[in-house]
């Protein structure tokens, strides 16, 4: 396995994540949504619901899988049940690519439900290497590592976070999620250079951004999903698009979900920002 050329990058267009709220609009209005990204931990059971709407909703758009709760950073054990469980929705849902976390969720049967991030350390870097590895060979095929929104830092972290995630990807031959949300709230979190972030990246290997709103408590921005996306969120996305070209681009909502009109009405600017940036670079 190993990293495409930019060029042969697939390019899927603008999509949004799948949520419940909306399977009986997908369904009956076929919205002009290019793709989907679904959450895989919500459909990896045997029956119900979900799986019978996502079976319907597959037939008619491209989609991708993006898990919550892999905890490649953790130092427990990789869980071969939820790998396997896993590579069982894969088969299924034929994904354009499958998606996790650069993070840890828990450790001693602790689950946090949060997405923690890792001491940017060498140790720590052959670590999740090595798990990446194993879980790429388990399911047969690359991964993609997205880019956590952090709030603490560790005083042993030797790198910054942007050096972990090129290194990690490099030496593990993965593929990267670029949340462009995550990394405007780092950077206001820590005071760091959201554009010194993007300019870092490998940009063969950035498959995917995710966009997502946050919200605002004075000195501390706390990555909350449950807004439009921010201005200079989009600002960043912008810069992104002149830095990397096409990506293939998706909104997160997860809490405070409006009707599917209004979100495919934020997709709609999505689309219109990065269209006008990669005419600018063609003219
Ligand atoms: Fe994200």
């Amino acid at each position: 396995m190993s990293a495409t050329h930019i060029n042969e990058r697939p390019f899927l267009g603008y999509g949004l994540g799948l949520r419940k709220d909306h399977y009986e609009a997908v369904l009956q209005d076929r919205p002009a949504v290019d793709w989907f990204e679904i959450i895989s931990e919500n459909y990896m059971v045997n029956g119900g619901k979900p799986l019978h709407y996502l079976d319907r909703i597959r037939e008619h758009y491209p989609m991708v899988m993006h898990g919550v709760s892999l905890s490649i950073g953790s130092t427990e054990t990789l869980d071969l049940d939820y790998l396997n469980r896993l590579k069982t929705l894969i088969a299924r849902v034929e994904p354009a690519w499958f998606s996790d976390h650069l993070c840890w969720t828990g450790v001693q049967g602790v689950n946090l439900h949060d997405l923690m991030p890792l001491p940017y350390t060498e140790e720590a870097i052959a670590h999740v290497v090595e798990r990446v590895q194993r879980v790429q060979d388990h399911i047969g095929r690359q991964m993609l590592l997205e880019n956590v929104s952090s709030y603490v830092s560790y005083s042993d972290s030797q790198l910054s976070e942007w050096e972990f995630l090129c290194e990690v990807a490099e030496r593990a031959d993965c593929l990267i999620l670029l949340d462009i949300n995550n990394i405007y709230v780092s950077a206001f979190n820590h005071n760091s250079d959201p554009d010194r972030y993007l300019r870092a990246m490998p940009a063969e290997r950035v498959y995917q951004f995710h966009l997502a709103g946050h919200t605002r408590q004075d000195d501390l921005i706390i990555d909350t999903h449950d807004q439009p996306i921010a201005d200079p969120v989009f600002e960043l996305y912008a810069a992104a698009v002149q830095h990397f070209g096409r990506v293939s681009t998706m909104i997160e909502r997860d809490d405070n979900i409006p009707p599917l009109p209004e979100l495919l009405d934020e997709l709609a600017r999505v689309r219109r920002i990065a269209e006008h940036q990669l005419k600018e670079q063609v003219a």
